[in-house]
């Protein structure tokens, strides 16, 4: 916990059991790959407290934080089980499920969190929560944490050839591995509870993660170089089974997607600065050398990377393009 605090003094009333004549208890499972004191992880803390506030503690939201159950990739499966009720992927772990969602994966695609923000809150988060629907989930909110960064254990990183001859450790979509190999680095992929082992025993030489993650799991322990790129946002999306939804009784329904959407709220105002807090403890220690990208060098990298959007944008497919391409005026 890095003293980012949130109170639970929801205005909305807690729902009268005796009234509803509900008498069931209900127990939301939770799981998710990142440490406590992320953004994630602080959220999805303040969500099970709020949905206890909320329901007067007739549900019940336990977390299961740091991958301690399930890996990203495993999470999906275990949610079609009913073994978890509720995960939060990555963009990135999405595409294996729905590929519109490599649209985040395109290198450079949004400039600032506010651009983020609007395509999260218009038509492109309501087309790809429309598409993953069709492909067997419910997605009640999408979270925040932050741009993604790049790490390496071998030299400054400036410029893209800089990284040629490099491997590093990806989430597993497609678009990620395509982007190292234009730029003649190697991309492999490990579940995130393996990237510190994998970055220690040189079995990569780098990743790409956003502050949050590089800090809370020592990532930078292990990486004398750091870029900040922003080259990626990384957003998580919250999914349920709607087969299991669909047993929650509505008034449940409702007090939990009102705690999402408070936790949302708090989320867009606090990532960033997580976030910053992160980048400002990295800094200190002083182990990781760190370079941020000029726009000048941001222009380079994505001249470099164009042939990725020109392989992925017809899978994305216009219609979802078109509404990017808006955000990014
Ligand atoms: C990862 O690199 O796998 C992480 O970014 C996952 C996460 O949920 O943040």
């Amino acid at each position: 916990y890095i003293g980012f605090g949130f109170q639970t003094n929801s205005q909305t009333a807690v729902v009268d059991e005796e009234l509803v004549g509900l008498h069931e208890k209900y127990t939301l499972k939770f799981s998710h790959v990142v440490a406590r004191n992320t953004p994630k992880g602080l959220a999805a803390a303040y969500f099970a407290e709020l949905v206890k506030e909320k329901t007067n503690g007739w549900v019940e939201v336990q977390i299961f934080p740091n991958g301690v159950l399930y890996s990203a990739q495993e999470e999906f499966e275990a949610l079609k089980r009913g073994d978890v009720n509720m995960i939060a992927p990555a963009f990135s772990e999405v595409t294996l499920h729905d590929e519109k969602w490599i649209a985040f994966d395109l290198p450079f695609l949004f400039d600032n969190e506010q651009m983020v923000e609007q395509a999260f809150n218009g038509r492109v988060g309501e087309l790809l929560l429309k598409s993953i629907e069709t492909k067997g989930y419910k997605g009640l909110a999408f979270w925040d944490n932050g741009f993604k960064q790049l790490t390496n254990n071998n030299r400054p990183v400036v410029n893209p050839e800089d990284i040629k001859g490099l491997s590093f450790r990806v989430m597993p979509s497609e678009a990620l591995f395509k982007t190292y190999r234009t730029l003649g680095a190697r991309a492999r992929t490990f579940p995130f509870n393996e990237v510190y082992n994998v970055l220690q025993d040189g079995i990569v030489d780098g990743q790409e993660n956003t502050l949050s993650n590089i800090y809370s799991k020592g990532f930078y322990k292990q990486q004398k170089y750091m870029t900040v790129s922003n080259h990626n946002y990384l957003g998580y999306v919250i999914l349920v089974d709607p087969i299991f939804w669909d047993t929650i009784p509505e008034i449940y329904q409702e007090s939990i997607q009102e705690a999402i959407d408070e936790v949302t709220v708090w989320l867009r105002e606090h990532a960033k600065e997580l976030n910053e807090d992160m980048f400002l403890r990295i800094s200190s220690t002083g182990i990781t050398e760190i370079h941020e990208l000029s726009e000048e060098e941001k222009k380079q990298w994505l001249k470099e990377l164009k042939p990725i959007y020109d392989e992925y944008e017809p899978i994305i497919g216009d219609e979802l393009m078109k509404e990017i391409r808006k955000v990014q005026g």
